[in-house]
């Protein structure tokens, strides 16, 4: 078997032992004689796995009693329409702060359904920052304040919450379980799971109960927060497979320590990699520091005419993904929770063995 250092920003890599486990599960999951794939979300196997995958979930997060835990389908992009359609009627005010591409394709989806307010936007310099918050144009009257937690593209953080009553919708696609955090200061969380927790096909919905209901009439039954609340996450046939390797995920994140382990290993990996990253000349990230994300990379080189070398180069090294999203260029190294601190490694040996032959 040969494994290769995968720097993708989502579907992304996962821990090896999960994957393991998902192999010699298949045949027969839990003595019942079928896979996962095969047996009834009703069955009793099934709900036992989603009460075990919540309750490990809240014990990594400490997720309050007053929060409930939801799992649908449709990705984040889903619930870029499910946050405005259950916390807002059609003329009421939601205010987005727009850090990079995710911001701004979430406040567009907003503005088909109520007044959406871009009270701040750092595209005049390229989503290379989070524009400070006292310069931020709040509105008076807004159900809700919405940012993205880790601008996936950008490779912009936030590494403190706005102040304000507000309740705060974030989208924590791609930082959700990289650290803790504190769930009582949100009202809403939404993160797709193809980054760090699971396969492709399920999103994490965490809602404060008092946004449960509907602020307004006549949505689908599948579009209300509130009919997953009550269901259980059943309002239809949910995604099994993708809700099982989720199980494991927060199992294999219990095993190593839970979310201090975790956050301390994503604070080293990305520490090392951005100080390499500024002690040459050669590679160069333009986000401003107190900033930059933990979890999505990008750099530069300084010669673009080099990307296409370094791109043939360091994946015929197993080092793959690493071609920067088309709208910023360069590369990008996606260091999730599943992205080992040697992979890291590796990665810096390569980017100074290529600057030494090519600088
Ligand atoms: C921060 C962020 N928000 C939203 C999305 C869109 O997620 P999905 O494709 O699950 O709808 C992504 C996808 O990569 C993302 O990184």
């Amino acid at each position: 078997m040969s494994r290769v250092h995968n720097f993708s920003a989502g579907p992304a890599a996962l821990p090896l032992e999960v994957l393991d486990i998902i192999k010699s599960d298949i045949p027969d999951w839990n003595g019942t004689g079928m896979s996962v794939m095969e047996i009834s979300h009703r069955s009793k196997p099934f709900i036992e796995l989603t009460e075990r995958c919540e309750a490990n979930l809240r014990e990594l997060l400490a997720i309050p009693d007053n929060y409930s835990v939801l799992w649908i389908q449709g990705g984040a992009t889903m619930q870029m329409a499910m946050a405005p359609l259950n916390l807002t009627q059609p003329t009421d005010i939601a205010d987005y702060v727009v850090t990079g591409s995710w911001g701004k394709k979430a406040a567009g989806e907003a503005a088909r359904q109520c007044n959406a307010n871009v009270i701040a936007d750092a595209s005049d310099k390229n989503f290379t920052y989070i524009p400070d918050e006292p310069d931020w144009q709040r509105s008076e009257n807004a159900r809700y304040l919405h940012i993205t937690s880790n601008e996936t593209i950008a490779g912009v953080e936030f590494h403190s919450l706005p102040g304000g009553d507000v309740p705060i919708v974030a989208d924590m696609s791609s930082s959700i379980l990289s650290r803790p955090i504190d769930v009582k200061d949100y009202g809403v969380i939404y993160a797709g799971a193809q980054k760090n927790i699971g396969p492709a096909g399920i999103t994490l919905v965490i809602v404060r109960n008092d946004l449960l209901e509907p602020a307004r009439d006549g949505l689908p039954h599948l579009m209300m927060w509130k009919s997953y609340a009550e269901s259980d996450s059943m309002t239809n046939t949910p995604p099994t497979f993708a809700w099982y390797v989720a199980d494991l995920v927060f199992q294999d994140l219990q095993n190593k320590g839970g979310m201090p382990a975790i956050a301390e290993i994503n604070r080293l990996k990305s520490q090392k990699l951005y100080a390499a990253i500024d002690s040459s000349d050669f590679y160069s990230n333009s986000v401003r520091p107190d900033c930059r994300s933990r979890m999505n990379v990008p750099f530069a080189l300084a010669d673009s005419a080099l990307d296409g070398k370094f791109l043939t180069e360091s994946a015929a090294a197993d080092l793959t993904n690493l071609k920067g999203h088309r709208s910023v260029g360069g590369m990008r190294a996606s260091i999730y929770n599943a992205v080992s601190e040697e992979a890291v490694d590796t990665l810096i040996d390569f980017m100074n063995e290529f600057e030494r032959r090519n600088g």
